[in-house]
């Protein structure tokens, strides 16, 4: 299975429009490295590709890659659907980038799936440029030889979302697997806390592609301080901390460990950073846009 990280940066991109802050200052001056927003493809075949979410940069992130380009038949794309952790807007805006594209299949959770046809009324829209197919479902085979599971890991609502069912499943992980090789991947970039039975998900995987939006819990003031019940009031669980994903992840030290969907706070951004040194001493990675795992 090639595993392609088209974006690694969480909505907003890193650096972002509006922000000068320090991080996007040197970004901004090229002394790090600018990131898109959150967004993977995964293949079992090296044919047939499927994006895990949509990303608003889809349109780069595909120009930038030559296994996503178009081809052979002068309409022919390897781009097979999307699988979309969330409805998030900066996971499915991209969709609206692929519209036209024949023939693609998107797979979601029924809240996410519902959202899309309500609050960010994407399906109906997208169904009138080409027909797509929206499936939702908690195992399914993908076109290239890979076979899906998807878990709920978090009941987090999109902000756009008006009256949202607080328990209804709205995040889901992907586990992917490639028969052929054994190889597995958790794909679980929106993770509000380290969910029940999340353990036992890795014990079953090669590579965890998890969210690490934010280094640490007091990253953004009081607005990510965990509450009385542990979850992170923005939806995303700190890398560091007791409660962190890094102190969970030594209980899997076999697992290929990478983090994704960075904030444009994230001392992470820097490879320089005493965080950054901390994260590679742990045995967990930070990969630029573009890299390609092999599972
Ligand atoms: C998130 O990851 O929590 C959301 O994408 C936040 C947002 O950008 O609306
Ligand atoms: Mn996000
Ligand atoms: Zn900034």
């Amino acid at each position: 299975m090639r595993v392609i990280l088209l974006g690694t940066a969480a909505g907003g991109g890193f650096p972002q429009w509006n922000c000068a802050c320090a991080l996007c200052a040197r970004c901004h001056r090229g002394e790090l490295p600018a990131r898109s927003q959150e967004c993977a493809a995964v293949s079992g075949n090296g044919r047939d590709w499927w994006l895990l979410n949509a990303s608003p940069d889809i349109r780069t992130q595909l120009l930038a890659t030559p296994a996503l380009a178009p081809g052979p038949g002068p309409r022919e794309t390897p781009v097979r659907g999307v699988l979309l952790t969330d409805a998030e807007v900066d996971h499915a805006l991209g969709l609206t980038i692929l519209r036209g594209g024949a023939g693609l299949t998107v797979h979601a959770a029924p809240p996410v799936l519902g959202a899309l046809m309500a609050d960010l009324p994407l399906r109906g829209l997208l169904d009138r440029y080409a027909p797509w197919e929206w499936r939702s479902g908690t195992g399914f085979e993908l076109a290239g030889g890979l076979t899906v599971t998807a878990h709920p890991v978090g009941a987090k609502a999109p902000k756009y979302v008006g009256d949202p069912d607080p328990d209804a499943p709205w995040v889901s992980a992907y586990r992917v697997e490639d028969p052929a090789t054994g190889g597995v991947l958790v794909y679980a970039p929106c993770l509000a806390t380290w969910p029940d039975g999340f353990d036992d998900l890795l014990d079953s995987a090669s590579c965890a592609l998890l969210d690490g939006t934010f280094f640490s819990a007091d990253e953004l003031g009081s607005a990510v301080r965990s509450g009385s019940a542990g979850q992170s009031l923005m939806g995303h669980v700190p890398v560091t901390g007791s409660g962190g994903s890094l102190a969970a992840l030594a209980r899997h030290p076999g697992l290929r460990r990478v983090y994704t969907h960075l904030n444009n706070t994230n001392p992470l951004l820097d490879p320089a950073s005493s965080a950054s040194a901390a994260v590679r001493g742990a045995g967990a990675e930070v990969l630029a846009d573009g890299s390609e795992l092999v599972l």
